[in-house]
């Protein structure tokens, strides 16, 4: 779709910003709320829905956080609810992101009844020591018992997140929990390396000097789960995103099938509304941002206006090079004329000599039909991607 196509957007995300308690490396915005703030939160978020629903058709929506699945059964029907009356349902696939603390077997059902076929279940490592380092509020064992809960009310894609180089982490705990996380049987894994954002107990921690970073164990992790993950039948189609099945599916350039299309859509430089304190959205080129801050937030939309802090229209150079960089992070990288459609830049003009260097260095690939990066190259995604930002 091109950027001023006036068709409907397809994608949809909604941050829900409460947690029962913080975690120490988390820097997404959310906090502990009053239930009396979450109700608010609820009709508030029903206005700035019913704001942009003439503009949405949604295939994919996604409800982060924050832990969406700390909205009790009564707000998610309240939610639900309006969707259905703005037309929002039905969507090919609706993500709900759970706390395994947080998932009970009636809030599934709810969600799986109103068409949620999706659920991404934050898991971040099956060692006790390191849930209470990293100041979760779930022990291993709730984890399984939730996922069974899940599974009972009929989800049959499940992601689960974990995290590797945690502070204290020793190999031998990521491989057990790397092959306990496998055994589980969830069609999706996302794995990340803890990054130490500024404002959180970790960072301030890191900078206080109680531990060190251990690059060469990072490397040594990141090894490991590519390996793990993809013995066990998963397809790597991200740096840190797993799919089971090989088989390729109607999704374009080889993705497996239980790919996350709302993510592929991000990364490929595609439309989406994003509703919610904090949340982004980039709709026809245009990106804005909500304030995080849920009052705020409230009171704007209780005034009938959306709460939007900031405004950006990039120019479309600087806007392909993003896009660029976003879409290198996936293993199947750029098809040159998919680029050239989206953004109206050519990968092979403006950036010819940035995919040189990378594809001398072996961090790169150019075929004849697009560009990737290479699996040592997908280890430094961040710093191969900077290179295409114009
Ligand atoms: C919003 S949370 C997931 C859902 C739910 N709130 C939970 O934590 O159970 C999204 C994921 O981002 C990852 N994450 C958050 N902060 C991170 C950080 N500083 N470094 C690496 N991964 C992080 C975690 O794996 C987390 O599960
Ligand atoms: S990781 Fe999840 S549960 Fe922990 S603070 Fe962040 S959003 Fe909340």
């Amino acid at each position: 779709m091109g950027l001023d196509s006036k068709s409907p957007i397809t994608s949809l995300y909604v941050h829900v910003p409460f947690c029962a308690q913080k975690c120490s490396y988390c820097a997404f915005y959310s906090e502990p709320s009053s239930g009396e703030v979450i109700n608010r939160y609820v009709k508030a978020l029903v206005r700035e829905l019913e704001l942009v629903a003439a503009d949405l058709r949604p295939e994919t929506v996604f409800f982060g956080g924050g832990t969406p699945s700390l909205l009790n059964l009564r707000q998610w029907e309240e939610v639900l609810r309006a969707m259905g009356r703005f037309n929002l349902l039905g969507a090919q696939e609706w993500t709900v992101e759970c706390n395994p603390a947080t998932v009970s077997l009636d809030k599934a059902k709810l969600l799986r009844d109103f068409g949620v076929n999706r659920i991404s279940m934050g898991v971040q490592s099956l060692d006790e020591a390191l849930l209470d380092r990293l100041g979760r509020i779930h022990s291993r064992e709730t984890v399984f018992k939730s996922f069974d809960i899940l599974r009972q009310a009929g989800f049959e894609n499940v992601n689960l997140d974990l995290m590797f180089a945690i502070p204290g982490q020793m190999l031998d705990q990521w491989r057990s929990t790397l092959a306990e996380a496998v055994a589980m049987g969830s069609e999706h894994l996302s794995s990340y390396e803890v990054i130490y954002e500024e404002d959180t107990d970790l960072y301030r921690q890191l900078r206080a000097g109680e531990f060190d970073v251990d690059e060469e164990l990072a490397c040594a992790m990141y090894e490991e789960l590519v390996q793990s993950a993809t013995s066990a039948g998963f397809q790597q189609y991200e740096v840190a995103n797993f799919a089971r099945d090989q088989t390729s599916t109607d999704l374009p350039f080889a993705f497996p099938p239980r790919a996350c299309r709302h993510n592929v859509n991000y990364w490929r430089g595609g439309s989406f509304y994003g509703l919610g304190p904090s949340a982004t959205s980039y709709v026809r080129g245009v990106r804005t941002k909500n304030w995080s801050n849920t009052i705020l937030f409230c009171d704007r939309l209780e005034k009938g206006e959306r709460a939007i802090q900031s405004r950006e229209e990039l120019p479309p150079l600087q806007r392909a090079g993003e896009t660029a960089a976003f879409g290198l992070r996936m293993v199947a990288g750029w098809p040159f004329e998919q680029f050239l459609q989206t953004t109206g830049h050519d990968l092979r003009e403006e950036w010819s000599r940035d995919m040189k260097q990378l594809s001398e260095k072996g961090w790169g690939r150019i075929q004849k039909n697009g560009f990737q990066l290479t699996r040592q190259g997908l280890r430094f995604a961040d710093a191969a991607a900077e290179m295409f930002l114009r």
